[in-house]
Formats: C-alpha cells, sequence, structure tokens
C-alpha cells in the first residue's frame, strides 16, 4: 500500500520464523510478543527489531474476545520483560488489544492504567518505553458512535500518559474503517412455503451467499445480521414469518429468522448493511458456490481522493 516499513507494527505476538525473517528484510522493525519462546526466536532471528510486550486486559462484553490466545497476563509481564533485559533485546512500548467489537468502555481506562504501571516497572530495569498501542476493539457499524470509547481514552490517556511525556500513542483499528464500508445485496434464488401446524404459511428463502461466503461472520466473528428486504415483485402480500438460508448442501449454511418478512419473490433481493469487517476475506468457494463480487461506488469528490491513492493508480 506504499507505508514506509518504519511505520508498521507487525502485531502478532506468535510469529513464525520465516515471517519473523520477512519482517527483518522488509525492514518492518516493530514487532509484539507475550511470550518467553516469541523471545528467543526474535533473538536468533531479528536481535536488533524494536519490541512492543503485549498485555492482556479482556473487555467485560466483547464480540470476539481475544485474551484467551494473546497478551501475557498483567502480573507475569515484568518477569517477561526481565528476560527481554537479560537476553539483550530492546522493548520499547506496550500493546493491549481488549477485544474485537468491545462493548466495555472503561476497559481502555484499566488497560492504560496497566500499561502505565508496566512503563513504570520497565524503567527500573533500564528500559526507557516510548509506544503505547491501544489496538482495537472500535465499532464500525453504521449507527455506532467511537464517542464513549474515546472519552475514555482521552482522560485515561491525561491521567496516565500526559501530553509531553514524551510517549507515542497509536492504535490498531480494524472493523472501526470497514465495517460500515460494505454492503451486501443477495439475490433470493429459491423459495419454499411450508405449511405450519395452524394452517398458515411460513416462508424459506435461499439466497447466493452464505455462512461459507460473507455470512461466515455469523460463525467467526459473532455477528448479528438483519436483512433488508428489497422486492422487485409486484404481488402486494402480507408479512409472514421467514428463514433466510445459503446456498450450500450444508444444514447449517442458515442466515437468520425465523422472523416476519413481506413475503418475497424468487428474484428479490435481501440487503444486508454494515458487512464489510471479517467477512469475505475468511470465505470459501464450498459447494463450487462463487464468493461474492465486490463492485466500488463513490460519488464524485470520494472518487477524485481515491485516485491519489497510490495503491488503486498502481492497480489501474
Ligand atoms: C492484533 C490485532 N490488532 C487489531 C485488530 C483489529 O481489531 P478491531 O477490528 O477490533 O479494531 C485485530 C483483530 O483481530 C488484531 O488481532
Amino acid at each position: 500500500m506504499g507505508a514506509d516499513p518504519s511505520r508498521i507494527i507487525f502485531a502478532n505476538t506468535v510469529k513464525p520464523a520465516w515471517h519473523i525473517n520477512f519482517a527483518a528484510k522488509a525492514g518492518v522493525a516493530t514487532l509484539t510478543f507475550d511470550n518467553e519462546e516469541e523471545l528467543y526466536k526474535i533473538q536468533a532471528l531479528y536481535p536488533s527489531a524494536k519490541l512492543v510486550i503485549r498485555i492482556r486486559c479482556d473487555a467485560s462484553s466483547a464480540q470476539c474476545v481475544l485474551g484467551m490466545k494473546f497478551g501475557v497476563e498483567v502480573d507475569d509481564a515484568f518477569s517477561l520483560l526481565e528476560t527481554a533485559r537479560a537476553l539483550g533485546l530492546d522493548v520499547v512500548g506496550v500493546s493491549f488489544h481488549v477485544g474485537s467489537g468491545c462493548s466495555d468502555p472503561p476497559v481502555f481506562q484499566r488497560a492504560i492504567q496497566a500499561a502505565r504501571g508496566l512503563f513504570d516497572a520497565a524503567k527500573r530495569i533500564g528500559f526507557e518505553f516510548t509506544l503505547l498501542d491501544i489496538g482495537g476493539g472500535f465499532p464500525g457499524n453504521k449507527d455506532s458512535s467511537l464517542d464513549n470509547i474515546a472519552d475514555v481514552v482521552n482522560s485515561a490517556l491525561k491521567e496516565f500518559f500526559p501530553v509531553g511525556c514524551g510517549v507515542r500513542v497509536i492504535a490498531e483499528p480494524g472493523r472501526f474503517y470497514v465495517a460500515s464500508a460494505y454492503t451486501l445485496a443477495t439475490l433470493i434464488h429459491s423459495k419454499r412455503r411450508v405449511k405450519n401446524k395452524d394452517g398458515t404459511f411460513s416462508f424459506m428463502y435461499y439466497i447466493n451467499d452464505g455462512i461459507y461466503g460473507s455470512f461466515n461472520c455469523l460463525k467467526y466473528d459473532h455477528a448479528v445480521v438483519t436483512p433488508i428486504p428489497l422486492k422487485r415483485s409486484k404481488a402486494n402480500k402480507e408479512p409472514a414469518i421467514g428463514t433466510i438460508w445459503g446456498p450450500t448442501c450444508d444444514g447449517e449454511d442458515q442466515v437468520t429468522g425465523p422472523l416476519m418478512l413481506p413475503e418475497l419473490e424468487i428474484g428479490d433481493w435481501f440487503v444486508f448493511e454494515n458487512m464489510g469487517a471479517y467477512t469475505l476475506p475468511i470465505s470459501c468457494g464450498f459447494n463450487g458456490m462463487p464468493v461474492p463480487k465486490v463492485n466500488a461506488f463513490a460519488d464524485e469528490k470520494t472518487l477524485l481522493e481515491l485516485k491519489n491513492i497510490r495503491a488503486l493508480n498502481k492497480e489501474k
């Protein structure tokens, strides 16, 4: 994308050796770690790296918890720093990720406070930390707001890392940038009418995307999706209970429902907003079903701005 390697942080705490070698070759010097074995690897492969210790501080509630896999417990962090020191490695700061889709803004206060404690402890063994990385966890849907988290982060920084303290603060927003950028349009290609016990009917709609495509987010991102019916057919029928299914042979391949929907026909569409995060990159073509095609739409002003971005120009 044209970013200078010095501005990139390799934020996987458990890296295959060949990834560390690649980072070294590419000049990506800032790497995170959260365990002793990783330190031995880095010492052997990339001893001049600038290291960032990732601590664990989990939100009480998040869409995707990450702490069970990444981040050293705060109580164990100091001894890990002592090991880094003994190995002659250069640790330059602290990072954390409170969990993706965080709905516990005060966790940022707890995490920033814990980071401050570690900055101070590190100083006692000769490290002079200059980087605080507050990770991700920020909301990204159309109707969401960053304000609650921003308020907590700003006041915690003011208290623990005031302006002028010589610490650079960065974040790693993912969902925040991309969730609302993608809207998924799915076609109803088949429909089944099912007789209920009370004599009424409900409907099963089969669409051309499912859990092996964009809707893998239902499994892996614990997402909840909302269908917006787009009716091309003219017939004005009563709403009825409907379920929406993906296109593969898997019985688990259900997108949503049962829920009340206007009765739709084959050839109508369901539109899903906020489908930009943790969707397409994880999809596969199971059963030969193609993964969704991306069409870009932008107003003229945005398009002009985008044209100035190097990666897009290169693609042309
Ligand atoms: C190390 C790291 N940084 C940043 C992110 C982005 O997180 P989010 O989408 O919650 O902003 C992730 C997501 O898993 C991550 O693992």
